[in-house]
C-alpha cells in the first residue's frame, strides 16, 4: 500500500424499519466496520454511513398491526436500530433514516432531472389487486406456483426454487399475502425509468474493476442476456413514502429514494462536519471513493438501476461494490421472510460485542458464499482463540513483569529475530485487511500466537531461577512475550475493538500501526486484569428455548 493519504466513504444497506435488526444484518455492519476501522487506524479520511429504510407497503402494513402510525413506527425503529449498532460498536458517523427532509429534497431533485433529461415514461399496465385489502400488490406480498418449474409457494418476483424470474401476472394460482384472497388484475398508470437506455455504459461499467467477485460479475451479466427493462419507479396509494408531485395518489417506489439515501445521509453528516463539502464526493470527478457494502440478494440494485440513475443526473458512480453472503444458521435463511432470527439486542445479552465480530472475521472473506453460524463452535472458537492463546499470552508473561519488575518491560528483546518476523509479517496482514481477507487475519494472527506460547514455552520462564545472573534474561524473555503479543493485537484491532482498549490500559500505550516497527521497552505496564473471560453456551441456549 502506499502511504498516500485517501478520502472514503463506505455505506451500508440500509436496514427496513418494519423489523429489528438480527445478526444476519450485523454481519455486513461488523464487515464494513473492520475495513472502516483499519483504515482509519492507517490514517486515512474514512466516512461510514447507513440509514434506516422507512419507506414501503411492507412498514405501512406491519404500523397498522400494531396499531400505530408509520412515523410513530419509524422513529421506534430507528432508536431501536441505533442501539443495536451502537452494542456491536458500529462505528457509523451518521445513521440517519430516509424519511428526511435531505431524502425528499434530493429525491424532488433527482426526479426532475431524470424527467427533463426524458428518462422517464409513463406506461399503463394490469397489475394484481388485492380487492378486499383495497391495495395493489407488491411482488412480495403475492405467492403463488413458479411458472417455469410449478415449485409451490413462490413470490411473486423470482422463484427460490430454480431462480427464474418473472413478472407476479406470470405466477400460477396467485394468492394475496394479506387476505389470503385471489387477486385481480386492474389497470394502473406507472411511471418507468428508462433503464435500457444505459445498457451500454453499464456492461463496460460492470467490467470496470467496480465487481472484483467474478461470481457477482457472472450474476449480473444474466441480466443483460434478456435486455434491461425499462424499471418502475412509482407506486400506487395507499402505500408509506414520498408523493410523486403533480401525480395524485402515486409515490416514489422505496427503491427509488432508498439509495438516494446514501447521499442525504452523507448531506446531512456535512451539516454537522463543518470540514465536509457535499459537491467534493458527489461530483462526476470526485477524489474520493465510494463503498457500498450489501448482501447478495440486493446486487441487481446496486449494480444495474443505481449506477444508472447517477449517470443520469451526472453524480459520481461507486468505486466499488463489496458483496457478501448470508449468515445461516443450522442451514436456515435468518431473513425476514424465513422468521428463524436470533435479533441482535437478544444475542448482546448473551455474549459480549467482540466475540461475534471475531466470528465473524474468522468466516469473512470478499466472497459470496454463505456463512454458517454454528453455536458450538461459535464459543469454542472463542475460549481456545481468544482466551487460550491471546489473553493467555499476555497474562503469563505479566505475571512475571508484574510480580518481580515493579510493572517494568526491559530495556531489550530476548529474540530480536522473532520480533522481526512478527514485524515483517504486517505487510500481509495489511493486504488481507484491506482486500477483506478477514478470516486470513484471524488465521495467522492465530498461528503467529502459536508461534509466540511455543517460544514462551520453549523458555520456560517459571523455571528460570531468579538470581542476580538471570534475572536480566526473565524479564526480557517475558517482556518479549508481551511485545509479540501487542503486535498481534494490534492487527486484530479493527476486529476487537473493546479488548484493545482494555488492551491499551494495560500496556499504558496506544495499539497503532506505526508503533508495530518499536517495541515497548523500558516502560511500566499496569497490573495486568483478565483481558476477557471464558463465554459459555447457557445463556443462548435458554434464549432460543424461551423463544421456541
Ligand atoms: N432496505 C433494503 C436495502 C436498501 S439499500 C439502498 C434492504 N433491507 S434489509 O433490511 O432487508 O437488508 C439490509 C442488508 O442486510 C442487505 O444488504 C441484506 O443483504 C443484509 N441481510 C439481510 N439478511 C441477511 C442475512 N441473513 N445475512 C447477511 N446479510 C443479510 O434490503
Ligand atoms: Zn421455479
Amino acid at each position: 500500500m502506499s502511504s498516500v493519504l485517501r478520502k472514503i466513504l463506505v455505506t451500508c444497506a440500509l436496514p427496513y424499519s418494519n423489523g429489528s435488526i438480527h445478526i444476519g444484518h450485523m454481519l455486513e455492519h461488523i464487515q464494513a466496520d473492520i475495513w472502516v476501522r483499519y483504515h482509519r487506524m492507517r490514517g486515512h479520511e474514512v466516512w461510514f454511513v447507513s440509514s434506516d429504510d422507512a419507506h414501503g407497503t411492507a412498514i405501512m402494513l406491519k404500523s397498522e398491526d400494531l396499531g400505530i402510525s408509520s412515523n410513530q413506527l419509524i422513529k421506534n425503529m430507528r432508536k431501536e436500530h441505533q442501539i443495536d449498532f451502537l452494542n456491536f460498536n458500529i462505528s457509523h458517523d451518521n445513521y440517519y433514516s430516509t424519511h428526511s427532509l435531505e431524502n425528499l429534497y434530493l429525491l424532488r431533485k433527482v426526479f426532475r432531472s431524470l424527467n427533463e433529461k426524458g428518462f422517464i415514461k409513463e406506461k399503463n399496465i394490469s397489475q394484481l389487486y388485492d380487492d378486499v385489502k383495497k391495495i395493489f400488490l407488491p411482488d412480495r406480498f403475492i405467492k403463488g406456483i413458479c411458472p417455469i418449474c410449478k415449485s409451490k409457494n413462490q413470490y411473486g418476483d423470482n422463484c427460490e426454487i430454480c431462480s427464474a424470474t418473472y413478472e407476479a401476472t406470470d405466477l400460477i394460482d396467485p394468492i394475496s399475502v394479506i387476505s389470503g384472497k385471489k387477486p385481480i388484475l386492474k389497470n394502473t398508470k406507472h411511471l418507468y425509468f428508462d433503464l435500457p437506455y444505459f445498457s451500454k455504459m453499464l456492461q463496460n461499467w460492470i467490467h470496470s474493476g467496480v465487481l472484483e467477485n467474478n461470481s457477482v460479475i457472472k450474476k449480473t451479466e444474466e441480466w443483460f442476456k434478456s435486455g434491461l427493462k425499462a424499471w418502475c419507479i412509482s407506486r400506487d396509494a395507499p402505500y408509506f413514502g414520498f408523493k410523486i408531485p403533480k401525480y395524485p395518489k402515486k409515490y416514489f417506489y422505496v427503491w427509488l429514494d432508498a439509495p438516494i439515501g446514501y447521499i442525504s445521509t452523507f448531506k446531512n453528516l456535512c451539516f454537522k462536519k463543518k470540514e465536509l463539502n457535499f459537491n467534493e464526493l458527489w461530483n462526476e470527478k470526485s477524489n474520493y471513493e465510494l463503498y457500498h457494502f450489501i448482501g447478495k440478494d440486493i446486487i441487481y440494485f446496486h449494480t444495474l438501476f443505481w449506477p444508472a440513475i447517477l449517470e443520469a443526473i451526472s453524480f459520481r458512480k461507486p468505486s466499488r461494490i463489496f458483496v457478501h453472503g448470508y449468515l445461516t444458521m443450522n442451514g436456515l435463511k435468518l431473513s425476514k421472510s424465513r422468521g428463524a432470527l436470533i435479533k441482535a439486542r437478544d444475542w448482546i445479552k448473551c455474549f459480549d460485542s467482540d466475540s461475534l465480530r471475531y466470528y465473524y472475521a474468522s468466516k469473512l472473506s470478499n466472497k459470496i458464499h454463505d456463512i454458517e453460524i454454528n453455536l458450538e463452535d461459535f464459543v469454542h472458537k472463542i475460549n481456545n482463540d481468544i482466551v487460550n492463546k491471546l489473553v493467555n499470552l499476555a497474562s503469563r508473561n505479566a505475571s512475571f513483569i508484574n510480580k518481580y519488575f515493579d510493572g517494568y518491560l526491559s530495556s531489550a528483546l530476548s529474540d530480536i529475530k522473532l520480533y522481526k518476523y512478527f514485524v515483517d509479517f504486517s505487510s500481509n496482514i495489511e493486504n488481507f485487511l484491506e482486500n477483506r481477507e478477514f478470516s486470513c487475519v484471524v488465521r495467522e494472527s492465530m498461528r503467529l500466537l502459536d508461534i509466540a506460547n511455543q517460544y514462551i514455552n520453549e523458555k520456560e520462564p517459571w523455571n528460570i531461577e531468579r538470581t542476580e545472573k538471570n534475572i536480566l534474561e526473565l524479564q526480557k524473555i517475558c517482556t518479549m512475550g508481551i511485545n509479540l503479543f501487542r503486535i498481534v493485537m494490534i492487527f486484530l484491532k479493527p476486529i476487537m475493538p473493546d479488548l484493545a482498549i482494555k488492551t491499551e490500559s494495560f500496556l499504558i500505550s496506544k495499539l497503532t500501526w506505526n508503533s508495530i516497527k518499536k517495541p515497548l521497552l523500558s516502560h511500566q505496564i499496569n497490573k495486568f486484569l483478565p483481558l476477557y473471560t471464558r463465554i459459555s453456551l447457557k445463556k443462548i441456549l435458554e434464549l432460543i428455548d424461551f423463544s421456541r
